[in-house]
């Protein structure tokens, strides 16, 4: 992208007429940050976990990046209280992810070590959101989020400014703090938190690595 487009893009609240392009830029970052388009029988399935009940359950809390043209190229989403959410997956999100997704599709080309089941039990499996911190770690950070960024919007700083927005926002709640998992094959990803400020929480584990920072 030239320059002159890429100090355009700016950062706004997430609108409902984002939806299907959050999805979209979902699957194309779902890989371990890779493009995981065509890998599951249905490309919706990684939003259907990882994007569409964040924006569904807490609008609020998702920011988009968006150039001159509208075209969003980033977000950062999240939720201000796990424990709430999981609450609500388990009440609203479950049923919808089942009557969407009832059982696993056609095998495709890719053999991902996450794998369709794992995505299909993930769906309607909300707790593991909770399983493996403490009570500690969460009421100290009961925030979670996700952030992803296309390829050509990555490296100009907007994955932190996304951050800083989303913490001003649990701030402006009083929300003490925000914890993440992240696959532990994504070690940009990891550089990227570990620059920001990010610390590894004490429950953190090398196969299920969890992250933590407070909103100020
Ligand atoms: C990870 C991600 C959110 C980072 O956002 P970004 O806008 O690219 O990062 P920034 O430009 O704000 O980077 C800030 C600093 O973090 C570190 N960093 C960022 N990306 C990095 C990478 N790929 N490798 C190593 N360090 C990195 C650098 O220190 C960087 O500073 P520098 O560019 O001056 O060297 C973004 O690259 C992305 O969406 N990647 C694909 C999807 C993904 O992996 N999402 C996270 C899933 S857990």
């Amino acid at each position: 992208m030239p320059d002159d487009v890429l100090t355009a893009l700016t950062i706004r609240p997430y609108d409902v007429g984002d939806r299907d392009v959050v999805a979209h830029v979902c699957v194309c970052t779902a890989a371990g940050g890779q493009d995981a388009r065509g890998v599951y029988s249905d490309d919706l399935l990684m939003p259907d976990v990882y994007a569409l009940p964040y924006v569904e359950h807490s609008p609020d809390l998702a920011f988009v990046v968006a150039g001159p043209d509208g075209r969003v190229v980033g977000y950062v989403l999240g939720v201000a209280d796990t424990r709430a959410f999981v609450t609500w997956w388990e009440q609203a999100w479950t049923p919808r992810f089942r009557a969407a997704h009832p059982a696993p599709g056609a095998p495709t080309a890719h053999r991902p070590r996450y794998t369709e089941a794992d995505l299909l039990r993930d769906g309607t499996d909300p707790r593991r959101m909770l399983r493996g911190l403490t009570a500690a770690e969460l009421d100290a950070y009961p925030a979670h989020l996700h952030i992803d960024l296309l390829p050509e919007a990555q490296r100009q700083g907007l994955g932190t400014r996304l951050l800083d927005t989303f913490r001003e926002a649990l701030a402006a709640r009083g929300v003490p703090g925000v914890h993440l998992g992240y696959d532990p094959a994504n070690t940009a990803a990891r550089a990227f938190y570990d620059r920001y400020g990010f610390v590894e929480l004490p429950s953190s584990r090398p196969d299920a690595p969890r992250l933590g920072i407070t909103s100020r």
